[in-house]
């Protein structure tokens, strides 16, 4: 008898029809010379629904990205619309609107566990904030293990375990000491956690003391404060009393299980100070930006484009807060699985703020991996020197609007043109389109070509 050991196989879904024109020349040579053609993205023919679309500032980027999205919103694909100038305005009907801000209520969690067994778990969460992290604040090799272990206490500690895939979900919690139900630990309880190794090393007491420290300090402030005013507080002064015992009592304990040393050498991986101040400071700022409260945006699930007008908050912040979002949404299309065709677009304007040369950067893994569980991704910027090779080649699509032309010669170099194919390009009327196809009939149009481009 044979046991089928694989697990089954999720269904592959459908995705909707659609055709986004980029534009449309007459061919002057090859089998099909003197023939009409167009280019587009579309769902069935292209090898993939990615797209970069490059020129100088005012040479029409925003104003195709707001076509190419109505076009897309239109025809049911669920558009994430991201816009750090917040001048990406699509038709009110179909679009609905966020303002992330440091007012804003709705934030994304940084640290949230994605409950899917083959791509989240606690692991994955800490790694991704770990690679979140070191774009913002300076880490060696021995804090980065370092941090990777405090988060993997912290999740620990939240009831999400690492070797135990039940319990990446909030549906089960291993701990069956814990007082509160289970939720997605948050910035603000990685800073405490951080704050305790400060304590720690400026102190030299265990983390557990350094918890219970805290408690005197509170309690002292508040008698203190109490007797300012002439006030007793009788309660406070039995509670600190507690509190010091307590800390006596956990210094006593921490002594005592020192077996092998290696609690030393925990503390020596953090070993400078000012570094895991600097981690800290970064995310008390982060903390602060009140972009990563934990609670998502809430968007209209009749509209099909979701706008996140992001211009409101500094460029460092912009850079977390996109590679959140990204991961996020990456995450969201694995768990919904395979798909035929795509029916997630997300577009990003001015992304040459975002990429990252950086194999494992959530752009690089969009572009390489996102295609199958129905992911396509729209770059638009003025720089597309700075964008990784992998990024370029693996856009079946290219749009080149008018470019200045100091950057001729190094464009047409990275996108392998015919010298002087650039010049010809007239701002707002034509345009050099690549979109490679997946029909061999079709083969010889996925070179570049110069055509009108559409609205
Ligand atoms: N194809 C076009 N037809 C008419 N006007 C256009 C076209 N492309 C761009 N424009 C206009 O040119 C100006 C600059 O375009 P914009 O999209 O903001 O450029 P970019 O985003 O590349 O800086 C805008 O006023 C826009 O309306
Ligand atoms: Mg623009």
């Amino acid at each position: 008898m044979v046991v089928a050991s694989q697990q089954p196989r999720r269904e592959i879904r459908n995705a909707p029809h659609f055709r986004v024109m980029l534009g449309s020349t007459t061919l002057r040579s090859g089998s099909r010379a003197g023939q009409r053609v167009e280019f587009a993205i579309d769902a069935a023919g292209s090898l993939n629904g990615h797209l970069i679309l490059a020129g100088s500032s005012g040479s029409g980027k925003s104003h195709q990205l707001r076509r190419i999205v109505r076009e897309l919103g239109r025809a049911g694909v669920r558009v994430h619309l991201i816009d750090p100038h917040g001048d990406l305005h699509v038709d009110p009907d179909i679009t609905d609107t966020r303002v992330f801000s440091e007012a804003t209520q709705a934030g994304l969690n940084p640290l949230e566990v994605a409950a899917d067994p083959d791509h989240g778990g606690p692991r994955r969460a800490a790694m991704t904030f770990v690679s979140l992290m070191l774009r913002q604040a300076t880490l060696g090799e021995k804090q980065r293990s370092a941090l990777l272990r405090l988060l993997l206490d912290l999740y620990a500690r939240y009831g999400f375990e690492a070797g135990n895939v039940r319990s990446w979900s909030l549906d089960f919690d291993p701990r069956d000491w814990a007082r509160a139900p289970k939720r997605q630990p948050v910035l603000a309880d990685l800073r405490r956690d951080v704050y305790q190794k400060l304590v720690q090393l400026k102190i030299g007491v265990p983390g557990s003391a350094a918890r219970v420290l805290e408690d005197v300090c509170k309690l002292s402030k508040k008698l203190s404060a109490l007797k300012v005013r002439n006030l007793r507080g009788d309660d406070v002064e039995v509670a600190l009393d507690a509190a010091k015992r307590k800390f006596v009592e956990t210094i006593g304990e921490a002594v005592n299980r020192v077996e092998t040393g290696a609690e030393i050498e925990e503390l020596i991986a953090w070993d400078s100070f000012d570094v895991v101040k600097g981690l800290y400071d970064r995310l008390e700022t982060l903390e602060g930006s009140g972009l990563f409260k934990g609670q998502a945006p809430e968007f209209a699930a009749t509209r099909p484009v979701w706008r996140y007008d992001i211009s409101a908050i500094s460029r460092n912040e912009q850079q977390f807060f996109v590679e959140c979002l990204l991961g996020k949404l990456f995450a969201e299309a694995k768990a919904r699985g395979e798909a035929r065709g795509p029916d997630t677009a997300i577009v990003l304007d001015e992304a040459s703020a975002f990429v990252d040369k950086h194999d494992e950067h959530i752009l690089n893994i969009l572009f390489r991996e996102a295609r199958k569980f129905g992911v396509m991704v729209i770059l638009a910027s003025q720089e597309i020197m700075t964008f990784p090779e992998a990024i370029v080649s693996s856009a079946a699509s290219k749009m080149i609007l008018g470019v200045d032309d100091m950057y001729h010669a190094s464009l047409e170099r990275r996108l392998a043109l015919p010298k002087g194919k650039l010049k010809f390009i007239r701002p707002t009327r034509t345009a050099l389109v690549q979109t490679r196809r997946r029909a061999s009939d079709e083969l010889e149009l996925s070179a570049f070509f110069e055509v009108d481009i559409v609205g």
